[in-house]
C-alpha cells in the first residue's frame, strides 16, 4: 500500500506547520521544500521532525527541476551547506537529490549516508519528452536510480493519453524494484498519483490546495490529501480494489467521481473511482488493461469511438451507436449505454406529465448529433414523439435522421422553416455553453416561447446560457443533473451488481 506525503510548500514556517496540522489526520509523512521556504526561516526547520514525528523528505528544488533555490541569489555552496546543517540531526529519514547531479551533491549524499538519511534519486520532466523513449530504456534509467540502495522517483509530465500508457508500462518494467516512485505530471497525470499502487510508488505527493492565500500545487496535477483520502480513499487502495473511472477531454468539471465514490463508500462496497482525462479512447483502454480497472464510464467526445473499439457491444449500444459505460469482459471490454434511460426517466415529470406515454405524438427538436444526441434520439422515438435534429455537422446530422426516419438540418438560423408551428420539447445535446465556456449559446437564433421544456444535458453550469433565455421566455427548463444521476445509477448497478444507495 502506498503512503501519502505531503508536499510543505508554505512561505513561512509558521505556515508550513499549519499545513502539517490541517492535513496531518490525512497524511503519513511529509516532504520540507526548503527551497519555497523563506530564506531567513529556513534554519528553522532543523526542529520539524522531531515536532512532527512522521517521517520527512529534505529537499531544496532548483528551477530546472521546479523549485526555486537561487531566485534569491542563493549559490550552489549555500545549498549544500544548508543540507549538511540540517542532516546533522539525523533526524530526516530522507533526502532527495537529483540524479543528473549526483556529482555535484556528493557531500550532501556522504552526509545522508552519515546520518542514516535514504536518498531518493529524483528525475523531473517537465516537457515530457523523456516519456517518449522506449520503455526498456526508461526501465533501465530507473535501475540505475536505484543502485546503492537509493529510492528511484521518476516525475514525468503527461502531456496526452501515450504518455501515461508509457509511465504505466515503465511502471510494470520496473515492479521488481521495491521501493519507487513513479508519477505523471499534469492532468493527463493524475490517474499515477491516485493509483500509486498499481504504479508501485511507495508513496504519492499531495498538497495542500484551496486554503485562502495557499501557495500553488509542488508540481502539477497535484491532488490535496483530503481529497485523496476522503474522496478516492487513497489508504485502501491495494492490488485487489476494484477500479472504475470516468473517462473524457475535459474531465475536471465531471461530478462523476463525486457521485460512484459516494455511493461505493454508502453501500459499503471496496473500489475507488477515478476521473481520467483522455485524448484517444483506444491509448487509454490499454492502459486501463494494465491497471485491471473493472469498468469506465465514458464522456465527450469518447462515446462513439468507444462503441467502435469494443470486443462486445449490448444491445442498447448497438442500437444507439454510442457507448456511455464499458465494463471488462475477461480479457476484453463490452460497451453499454445508459444514457438513454437515464435521459428518460425526469422528462414526464419535468414536462408536467404522469408517465412516458404522454409523450406520444409530441415533437421534439435535438440540438446536436453526438453521442448524447443519438441516447436521446432513440428514447425519444421508442416513446413515440416526431423529431428535428439540428447539428453543425450536417452529414452527422443527416445520417442519425435517416438512420431513425425522423427531420434533419443545420444548426443555424436557416433550420428555422422546418420548426413552423413549434415544438413542445427542445433538447439540447451539444457540448456548447458547457463550463468553461459558459457564455456560448447553441441556437441564438432560436426561440423558446410557445415550447413545453428545454432540457438541456449541460449540469456545469447549473443554469446555460439557453436555459436562462426558456426561463425568461416563461418556459419550463431541465438540466442535466437529474440525467447524471439517473445514467450514473445505472452504470453502478452494471459495475457492481449492487443498487446505488437512495
Ligand atoms: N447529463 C448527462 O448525464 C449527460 C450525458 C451525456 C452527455 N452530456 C452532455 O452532452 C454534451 C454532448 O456530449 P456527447 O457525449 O454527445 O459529445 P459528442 O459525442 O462529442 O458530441 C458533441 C456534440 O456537440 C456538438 N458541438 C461541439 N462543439 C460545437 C460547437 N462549437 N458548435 C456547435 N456544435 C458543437 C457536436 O457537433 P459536431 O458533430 O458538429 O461536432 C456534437 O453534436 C456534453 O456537454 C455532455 O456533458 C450530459
Amino acid at each position: 500500500m502506498s503512503s501519502l506525503c505531503l508536499c510543505l510548500t508554505a512561505p513561512t514556517y509558521d505556515g508550513v506547520l499549519a499545513q502539517l496540522e490541517r492535513y496531518r489526520s490525512y497524511i503519513d509523512m511529509a516532504e520540507m521544500r526548503l527551497d519555497l521556504l523563506n530564506p531567513s526561516e529556513r534554519l528553522k526547520a532543523v526542529d520539524l521532525p522531531v515536532r512532527t514525528e512522521i517521517p520527512l523528505i529534505l529537499t531544496i528544488r532548483l528551477p530546472e527541476d521546479g523549485g526555486l533555490w537561487g531566485k534569491n541569489g542563493e549559490t550552489e555552496e549555500d545549498r549544500v551547506n544548508l543540507f549538511l546543517s540540517l542532516l546533522e540531526s539525523g533526524a530526516w529519514a530522507y533526502i532527495d537529490l537529483e540524479h543528473e547531479r549526483t556529482m555535484a551533491d556528493a557531500a550532501a549524499a556522504a552526509a545522508a549516508d552519515a546520518a542514516g538519511t535514504r536518498i531518493i534519486r529524483s528525475m523531473h520532466d517537465f516537457d515530457g519528452t523523456l516519456l517518449e523513449q522506449p520503455v526498456s530504456d526508461l526501465a533501465e534509467m530507473i535501475r540505475r536510480m536505484a543502485e546503492g540502495g537509493s529510492i528511484p522517483k521518476l516525475a514525468a509530465r503527461c502531456t496526452g493519453s501515450r504518455r501515461l500508457l508509457t509511465l504505466a508500462r515503465v511502471a510494470l518494467a520496473t515492479e521488481s524494484i521495491g521501493e519507487k516512485v513513479i508519477l505523471g505530471m499534469d492532468e493527463y497525470g493524475t490517474p499515477s498519483r491516485i493509483l500509486a499502487d498499481r504504479f508501485g510508488s511507495v508513496w504519492t505527493y499531495a498538497s495542500a490546495l484551496g486554503g485562502p492565500g495557499e501557495p500553488p500545487a509542488a508540481a502539477p496535477g497535484q491532488l490535496d490529501p483530503k481529497t485523496l483520502e476522503t474522496l478516492y480513499r487513497f489508504s485502501e487502495i491495494n492490488e485487489s480494489t476494484p477500479l472504475y473511472a470516468v473517462v473524457g477531454d475535459p474531465i475536471a468539471h465531471s461530478r462523476s467521481p463525486i457521485i460512484h465514490n459516494g455511493w461505493l463508500r454508502d453501500a459499503g462496497l471496496k473500489g475507488t473511482y477515478l476521473p481520467v482525462r483522455a485524448d484517444d479512447i483506444a491509448t487509454l483502454l490499454e492502459t486501463c488493461d494494465i491497471w485491471g480497472l473493472r469498468g469506465l464510464s465514458v464522456t465527450v467526445p469518447h462515446k462513439e469511438k468507444a462503441l467502435a473499439i469494443c470486443d462486445y457491444s449490448g444491445y442498447p449500444a448497438r442500437r444507439i451507436g454510442a457507448a456511455n459505460t464499458l465494463l471488462r469482459v475477461g480479457d476484453g471490454w463490452r460497451a453499454g449505454n445508459t444514457d438513454a434511460a437515464g435521459f428518460l426517466e425526469p422528462l414526464p415529470g419535468a414536462m408536467g406529465l404522469g408517465s412516458v406515454e404522454e409523450l406520444k405524438g409530441k415533437k421534439a427538436l435535438i440540438f446536436g448529433a453526438g453521442g448524447a444526441a443519438r441516447a436521446a434520439v432513440h428514447a425519444l422515438i421508442d416513446a413515440g414523439l416526431k423529431l428535428v435534429i439540428l447539428n453543425r455537422t450536417i452529414d452527422k446530422a443527416r445520417q442519425l435522421a435517416e438512420e431513425t426516419g425522423q427531420a434533419w438540418g443545420p444548426l443555424s438560423d436557416e433550420a428555422l422553416p422546418l420548426l413552423e408551428g413549434g415544438v413542445d420539447l427542445a433538447v439540447q445535446t451539444t457540448s456548447v455553453g458547457m463550463h468553461p465556456n459558459e457564455k456560448a449559446d447553441p441556437a441564438p437564433w432560436w426561440n423558446p416561447r410557445g415550447c413545453s421544456l428545454v432540457y438541456d444535458m449541460i449540469y456545469e453550469p447549473v443554469e446555460t446560457v439557453l436555459l436562462a433565455r426558456a426561463r425568461s421566455a416563461g418556459v419550463r427548463t431541465l438540466n442535466g443533473s437529474d440525467m447524471l444521476k439517473a445514467q450514473a445509477r445505472l452504470q453502478f448497478e452494471l459495475f457492481t451488481g449492487c443498487q446505488a444507495p437512495e
